[in-house]
């Protein structure tokens, strides 16, 4: 862990109910490590106005964030939800281009660059999500995909994008599966996004966060959390249980 303020990531997918809420802010509650972690919560659309009510009342520091959004600031868009309407719910964070995005529901990394942009623009931290098949790997071709997922960010918002984001790097074949990426593959791999950020822009290269996510757990956090390159995590499964969740958080410190 670095100077960088660690940032863990609470990603529920499509899981959660109200009660969750209630667990997970009441875990929180009255608890130093929000001043020393940056924890985000990132719930389902449907949950987030509730989770700042429950928030706000306990006076509990968590970021609201959402998973997924709209590049379209408002109007006919059945089903999708845009930067305003997070905002307006307590967010001040969204995720862009998780690999659920990509894969099932065919988001290419230039939709994804434009949500980025549009996030940015309207006052949402985003945390990009970049990460490369099993097949990729073992082809040899891992970072040749994280560089054109970010390549491809960086053509449109701009060289100096990430002074206000967040990179997670998301090995497709870690997340879900139990199968943790190892704490030097994990390292090799933010270290090389944190050479391709120095490369474009070398006042952001020391100071942007770049998260793991893929199976952590609050067995294997430490050892991840400890690589000199790696800030924190975006977890999924293990965010649905508050106290294994606060354990990873602890583990950031
Ligand atoms: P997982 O998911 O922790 O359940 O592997 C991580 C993610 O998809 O963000």
């Amino acid at each position: 862990m670095t100077i960088r303020k660690p940032v863990v990531a609470a990603n529920w997918k499509m899981n959660g109910k109200r009660h969750l809420v209630d667990e997970f802010v009441r875990a929180f509650s009255a608890d130093d490590i929000l001043n020393q972690v940056d924890v985000i919560l990132s719930t389902p659309a449907t949950l987030l106005s509730y989770a700042q009510q429950q928030c706000e009342q306990q006076h509990v520091d968590l970021i609201l964030a959402g998973q997924n959004m709209s590049r379209h600031s408002s109007g006919a868009h059945t089903g999708e939800i845009s930067a305003e309407l997070f905002k307006d719910v307590g967010c001040s964070w969204v995720l862009c281009g998780h690999s659920e995005r990509r894969n099932i529901y065919g988001e290419r990394s230039e939709l994804t660059a434009q949500k980025f942009l549009k996030a940015q623009k309207l006052g949402l931290t985003p945390v990009l999500c970049v990460g490369e098949s099993e097949e990729e790997r073992n082809e040899g071709h891992a970072f040749s995909r994280l560089t054109a997922q970010i390549e491809e960010v960086i053509n449109l918002a701009g060289k100096s994008c990430f002074r206000n984001a967040i990179i997670a790097y998301e090995p497709i074949w870690a997340i879900g599966t139990g199968r943790a990426a190892t704490p030097e593959i994990a390292q090799e791999a933010h270290k090389f996004i944190r050479g391709m950020v120095a490369a474009m822009c070398s006042e952001s290269a020391d100071s942007v966060r770049i998260i793991y996510g893929g199976s952590v757990t609050r067995e294997n956090a430490r050892a991840l959390f400890e690589q000199p390159d790696i800030d924190g995590g975006l977890i999924g499964g293990a965010s649905l249980v508050p106290k294994q969740f606060k354990k990873i958080c602890a583990a950031a410190l």
